[in-house]
């Protein structure tokens, strides 16, 4: 079993950003969770699937083959064979992938590959269920979180400096409709592990996150 750190929270805690900083601080290959479950929604809206039919969704997944490589330390997804990491990040395929990763048949398939990457390699993995399912026995469990109008404005201004028009307050909407339904659907919710420090970002910098996971995960060396 490698070192793992699980990182869970909602929408736009700034998990990837602290994680990726803190995979580089301690040597660790940074697993992005989310960017599978997102493979797994562009193959749906590729392959016109009904994201909202459980049954068409469960279906098809078999046929989704996800695979990570890391090029100079950055993840890549590759799905059937295509490097589809370019077009993970969009908001359609943000909340396809929230309304899919509620079917348990798409869950199914990416645990293996998580867990398997977890006990093959040192890293810090995020997402939502990776403290309390995937990792259970981490080595490091945060629980990363801000106020839904903290995460709205980061998201705002991310889009807003790439040049994309964009609202606010539809912003805030879409996440906390996403909030609503990664924390209450039946297979693998999102909630913090018993065992998982909380860190709420909302009034800190990158640098402070940082530095306060890499204090938390030295001290369980
Ligand atoms: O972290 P993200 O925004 O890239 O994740 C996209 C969606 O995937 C998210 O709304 C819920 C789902 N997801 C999940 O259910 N379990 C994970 N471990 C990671 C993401």
């Amino acid at each position: 079993m490698g070192f793992n750190i699980a990182v869970d929270g909602p929408a736009g805690a700034g998990k990837s950003t602290i994680a990726k900083l803190v995979a580089k601080k301690m040597n660790l290959i940074y697993v992005d969770t989310g960017a599978m479950y997102r493979a797994m929604a562009l193959y749906f809206i590729k392959n016109d699937v009904d994201i909202n039919n459980v049954e068409a969704v469960a279906k098809a997944c078999i046929g989704a083959d996800i695979t990570l490589k890391y090029e100079e330390g950055v993840q890549m997804v590759y799905l059937n064979g295509e490097n589809v990491t370019a077009f993970l990040r969009t908001e359609e395929v943000g909340n396809a992938a929230s309304v899919t990763s509620g079917v348990p048949q798409v869950r199914a398939r990416l645990l293996e590959l998580q867990q398997t990457l977890a006990k093959n390699s040192d890293c810090i993995m995020d997402g939502r269920d990776i403290g309390t399912c995937i990792l259970p026995n981490a080595d490091v469990k945060i629980y990363l979180t801000a106020s839904s109008e903290v995460r709205a404005k980061r998201r705002y201004d991310e889009l807003v400096s790439k040049g994309e028009e964009c609202d606010l307050a539809k912003i805030q909407e879409d996440i906390e409709e996403r909030d609503f339904r990664d924390m209450n659907r039946e297979v693998a919710p999102l909630k913090q592990a018993e065992d998982a420090v909380l860190v709420d970002s909302s009034y800190m910098s990158i640098d402070e996150v940082v530095e306060r996971i890499v204090g938390i995960a030295e001290s369980c060396k």
